[in-house]
């Protein structure tokens, strides 16, 4: 297995964090491909809940190789204050690497960011106000400052000044608040200096560490239906986090990833706006923010949640070339009496079996729903598919039959052994 990648296959959160965390264990070199700390990717070790924003989720094991590849947007206070957290709580991040090619995440882009979601007025994405959008603006105009330039301090502060004072004069003009330019300068350099030690050639390092025969894992952040290409649009984020953005983020080819893990809950949700075909905005629904804890882990907003769509898992499929699922969060409808799987859409009346390609579109999909008795006991002890009761089996089953790839690893709770492997590995 020589390249992993791990994509989100709904609206984020699935529990992509947990899976890596898992899959590292077999992986030397975790790298993350996009996003930048709009992510939030909880693993949870015994009583320890770690939330990370930057750090790859492999940081965890001192087997692995922890490297922030080039596709992703650095927020440089966020990285250092999350490497102190981890470093205060025993977690050691000197082998953390980050590409000279990454876009650095100034307070301009933050500043552009919350004035864009206010001029949308009652169009708001609901975007997590991180600056996220600009940076990767300015990387695609071209303006971008990269990692690399704090090799050389002096003309990193000087390009950091100018470009502060460019922003301003937008900021202003649309009636933000300048921001601090000595105050950024100075601090910029502070943080540039304290990055030049971790600064890597990913892209050369990733590719060596392949031909000596180690197996990589791409870590997404966000996902497919975020993705600015394939997402939801303009409801998305600004990056790819689909599998072929592992490999612009990364600069490993097509041809070296064999393996695409798809990461599902066994529900849906969906933060901030945007269409959202089997959302449940009754009790139903309250329910399933309630029982399973759906609150962002970056912004603490509650989740919306619905139930399962295998129109948009099948689109997964086919974007992201998925060779497997794993389905989180299984322990999450233990309780439900009846559990509701969508397997087409209906749209004017007609059913449809691939997803829209128009959000119009989208927005009159009635779901098409199969139901499917809940087993109503509790399956968190699960360890072994034998542990799951017979209607979980059969909701497995017409996940891998509606989908069309295996399913390979169930989440049963949010702890690091709570997981049954369903199958064999690919
Ligand atoms: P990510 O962004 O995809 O890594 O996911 P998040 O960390 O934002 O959100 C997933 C949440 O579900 C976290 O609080 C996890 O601890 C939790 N979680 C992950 N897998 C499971 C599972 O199988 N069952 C339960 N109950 N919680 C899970
Ligand atoms: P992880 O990696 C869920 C959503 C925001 C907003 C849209 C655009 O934890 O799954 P942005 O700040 O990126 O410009 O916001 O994308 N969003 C996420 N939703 N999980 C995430 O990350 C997200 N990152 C961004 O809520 O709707
Ligand atoms: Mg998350």
């Amino acid at each position: 297995m020589p390249v992993t990648v791990v994509v989100g296959a709904q609206w984020g959160d699935e529990g992509k964090a947990k899976v890596i965390d898992l899959l590292a264990k077999e992986h030397p070199v975790v790298a993350r491909y996009q996003g930048g700390h709009n992510a939030g990717h909880t693993v949870v070790v015994g009583n320890e809940r770690y939330a990370l924003q930057l750090t790859p989720s492999g940081v965890f094991y001192d087997t692995v190789t922890p490297v922030i590849a080039n596709g992703v947007v650095v927020d440089l206070p966020t990285l250092f204050n999350e490497i102190d957290t981890l470093t205060s709580r025993g977690i050691s991040c000197d082998k953390l690497k980050v590409s000279t090619r990454a876009h650095l995440i100034f307070p301009w882009h933050q500043s552009h960011d919350a004035l864009a979601e206010e001029a949308r007025g009652d169009n708001k994405i609901g975007t997590t106000l991180k600056g996220i959008g600009p940076a990767y603006a300015d990387k695609s105009r071209r303006v971008g400052i990269q990692a690399g330039a704090v090799a050389d301090i002096d003309s990193f502060a000087a390009s950091v000044r100018q470009r502060c004072e460019a922003e301003n004069v937008l900021i202003t003009q649309a009636g933000g608040a300048p921001v601090d330019v000595d105050e950024t300068v100075a601090r910029f350099t502070e943080l540039g200096t304290r990055l030049q030690p971790y600064l890597c050639d990913t892209v050369n390092f990733l590719h060596d560490e392949l031909a000596n025969g180690s197996p990589i894992l791409l870590e997404g952040a966000q996902a497919t239906f975020l993705d600015l290409d394939h997402g939801t649009y303009p409801y998305v984020t600004s990056s790819n986090p689909t599998a072929g953005g592992a490999c612009a983020g990364t600069g490993l080819g097509p041809r070296n990833i064999d393996r695409v893990v798809g990461i599902t809950k066994s529900y849906t949700t969906r933060v901030g706006a945007g269409p959202f075909p089997t959302e449940l905005t009754d009790e139903l629904g309250d329910r399933l923010v309630d029982i399973g804890r759906e609150f962002g882990t970056v912004t603490g907003r509650r989740r919306r949640a619905g139930w399962l769509d295998c129109v948009m898992l099948r689109h997964a499929v086919r974007l992201n070339s998925l060779t497997e699922l794993a389905v989180t969060k299984l322990d999450v409808l233990d309780s439900f009496e009846t559990i509701r799987v969508c397997t087409g859409y209906r749209i004017d009346g007609k059913e449809i079996a691939n997803y829209p390609d128009l959000p119009e579109v989208l927005d009159r999909a009635e779901p098409v729903y199969a139901e499917l008795e809940g087993w109503q006991c509790d399956s968190t002890s699960a360890r072994t598919p034998g542990d799951l009761p017979s209607q979980a089996h059969q909701l497995i089953r017409l996940i891998e039959e509606q989908v069309g790839v295996p399913v390979r690893i169930i989440g049963v709770g949010a702890e690091r052994d709570d997981y049954v492997l369903w199958g064999s590995p690919a």
